[in-house]
């Protein structure tokens, strides 16, 4: 046995007996004839002591000669420190090292394995197993961990089956580009990753499996940011026989029992739910951050016809009240416009109105706006003294979208997005097409198996952008958890809605014809969920980033430094597999 204790669980209740731990060096101070030692694993970190008086020459020079992650195992006697750590549930007691033994040296490390570290993100990522050694890091895998099992738990308990599905598929349209995989045996034949098992689940319920789910790996080659990777994992799941109501009560469920067991939060309360079309009226985004209030309102009957050109050809003119921010300076001022000038906003300009404390206004546009006019955009905005309205116009679209960033950039400012605070919400009824300007076409705005709302199905030969969808998000702190829908199960139906996307019988059938044939077969009324499972533990976890939730993550460029991948394959390989590499286009 290489240890009778991990490095975590001895406390005084143990003084007095002799005990081996195994671990990794933390720490070393030497003061001569007595050296501590501080040895860590995944569960804690525990002191040992060597005293020259107490014990050999060798071990005293075998514990000098440690280094930093040095693998040690040290057998020794428990005893009470005299000076406790309270920090730290060893912190009683320490080991009197009476053997040690070097299992295996260790470089010195390129950054300090610490909770704080030295260490660049680069540098972190190509050395990504020391960073997973360091406490915070470990400590969002455990999480992610804890989330996994509690939500296999959950969806066994209320009857879901866990089936896999396959990874070397045909493309699956979610709105990415797929990643391919080129065939050996097929030459010039490609297969392509999933971006998600959509037709897999859907499948699976002709099959009459009823509920299925499965924690998987998706791929989507598409532009990263924070909350994107390109391979990401999905709680992904589907129910028979069901409608959205019970969709969504399923899943409020999981998600209410993943925040108890995993964070002890409880929302002893029904998820509210919104509207697509209200959440952008009143927060610009399909994820609202329902954390703070600060919502949009429509100034335009009080804007407009007073002379300003800008607002006067706007679509829109939108404000936001930041309260008690009137004491805003100049430069405050100065640099909020220049932050909605930045090109990821691409506002033209931003104007403000400071409801001062003596009942006066003061406004950027006070030339064509007088104590009245201003009076009138307070009253719309319920500003009170001491507030500063935020007002931005322009095509409805793009301002909603310039607005949203500048509320969530005000609720950053002003604190007022606590990443201990969760709030959830559904936002249903999508619309289920989107036009779009470049192709001059609709696209699906969920995917192309989603069902139109029974009531607006007149619409889809009149006036299909008008469609509402059966889809459904759910949102929560500004992050899309995760996005369903009732699906079409109805083969007319759904070559309806491939001749709205702009697909040919013949394209269609090439692509779907394997799940058009299956609604010949008796597809029963079906939908379902997809839960992003790194975003929501990195929620979980108070973090925006879903990197540090990934054990082996991609940097922003798409790589994994550590690997040094993509690389290139050399000629045998491509020979192999038919290709050959075109020079890239510059
Ligand atoms: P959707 O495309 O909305 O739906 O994806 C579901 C959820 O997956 C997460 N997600 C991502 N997470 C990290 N990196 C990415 N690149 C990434 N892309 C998506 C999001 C998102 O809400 N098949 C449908 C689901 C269904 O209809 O049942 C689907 O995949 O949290």
């Amino acid at each position: 046995m290489y240890r009778t204790h991990t490095c975590g669980e001895l406390n005084a209740s143990h003084t007095g007996e002799t005990v081996t731990i195994a671990g990794w060096v933390q720490t070393i101070r030497d003061k001569g004839n007595l050296i501590w030692v501080d040895v860590r694993d995944r569960y804690g970190i525990t002191q040992v002591v060597g005293e020259a008086d107490n014990v050999s020459e060798g071990v005293m020079k075998a514990l000098k000669n440690l280094g930093r992650e040095f693998v040690i195992q040290i057998t020794g006697t428990v005893a009470e420190r005299h000076s406790k750590n309270p920090n730290i549930p060893t912190g009683e007691i320490e080991i009197k090292a009476q053997e040690v033994v070097v299992l295996n040296k260790s470089e010195v490390p390129p950054f300090t394995i610490e909770n704080e570290t030295d260490g660049g993100e680069e540098l972190r990522m190509k050395y990504r197993y020391l960073d997973l050694r360091r406490n915070p890091v470990k400590e969002k895998l455990l999480l992610r961990h804890k989330a996994s099992n509690e939500t296999h738990k959950y969806l066994d308990s209320v009857g879901f089956v866990e089936v896999e599905t396959p990874y070397l598929i045909k493309s699956t349209p979610e709105g990415a580009r797929d990643f391919v995989v080129p065939s050996r045996m097929h030459p010039g034949e490609f297969y392509a990753l999933p971006q998600s098992p959509q037709t897999f689940k859907q499948l699976l319920m002709v099959s009459g499996y009823d509920r299925y789910y499965q924690i998987v790996k998706c791929f989507r080659d598409e532009d990263l940011r924070a909350d994107r990777q390109p391979e990401f994992t999905q709680i992904d799941c589907e129910m028979a026989f069901v409608e959205q109501e019970d969709v969504l009560n399923t899943f409020e469920g999981l998600i209410k029992h993943l925040f108890k067991t995993c964070r002890g939060v409880s929302f002893d309360y029904e998820f509210p739910r919104i509207t697509y079309a209200e959440a952008m009226e009143k927060y610009g985004s399909d994820k609202p951050d329902i954390r703070f209030g600060m919502e949009f309102v429509n100034l335009n009957p009080v804007a407009q016809g007073k002379g300003f050109g800008v607002f006067d050809n706007a679509e829109l003119v939108v404000a936001i009240n930041a309260k008690d921010c009137a004491g805003y300076t100049r430069k405050q001022l100065d640099a909020l416009v220049d932050w909605v000038k930045r090109p990821q906003v691409g506002a033209k300009g931003l104007i403000y109105c400071k409801c001062n404390e003596d009942g006066t206004y003061k406004s950027s546009v006070d030339k064509f706006f007088d104590q009245d006019a201003l009076a009138d955009w307070a009253k719309a905005c319920q500003a009170e003294k001491g507030d500063l309205l935020l007002v931005l116009s322009g095509e409805t679209h793009t301002v909603r979208s310039q607005m949203n960033e500048l509320r969530l950039h005000m609720g950053n400012e002003l604190g007022l997005r606590s990443p201990n605070e969760f709030k959830p919400l559904w936002v249903i009824d999508f619309p289920l097409l989107e036009w779009d300007e470049e192709t001059k076409r609709y696209h699906a705005m969920h995917h192309p198996f989603t069902s139109p709302k029974s009531e607006d199905m007149a619409l889809l030969d009149t006036d299909p952008g008008k469609v509402r969808a059966n889809a459904y998000d759910l949102a929560m702190n500004g992050v899309e958890l995760g996005g369903g829908s009732i699906r079409i199960h109805n083969k007319q139906l759904q070559a309806k809605m491939f001749d709205l996307l702009g697909f040919s019988e013949e394209e269609a059938k090439k692509q779907f014809g394997f799940l058009m044939n299956a609604f010949e077969y008796g597809a029963p009324p079906h939908g379902g969920i997809a839960f992003g499972f790194d975003r929501l533990v990195a929620t979980m976890g108070g973090s925006e980033s879903i990197r540090d939730y990934i054990a082996f993550p991609k940097n922003n460029a798409g790589k994994d430094v550590m690997i040094d991948s993509p690389s290139t394959l050399n000629e045998e390989q491509l020979d192999e597999l038919h290709l050959s590499v075109k020079a890239p286009v510059e």
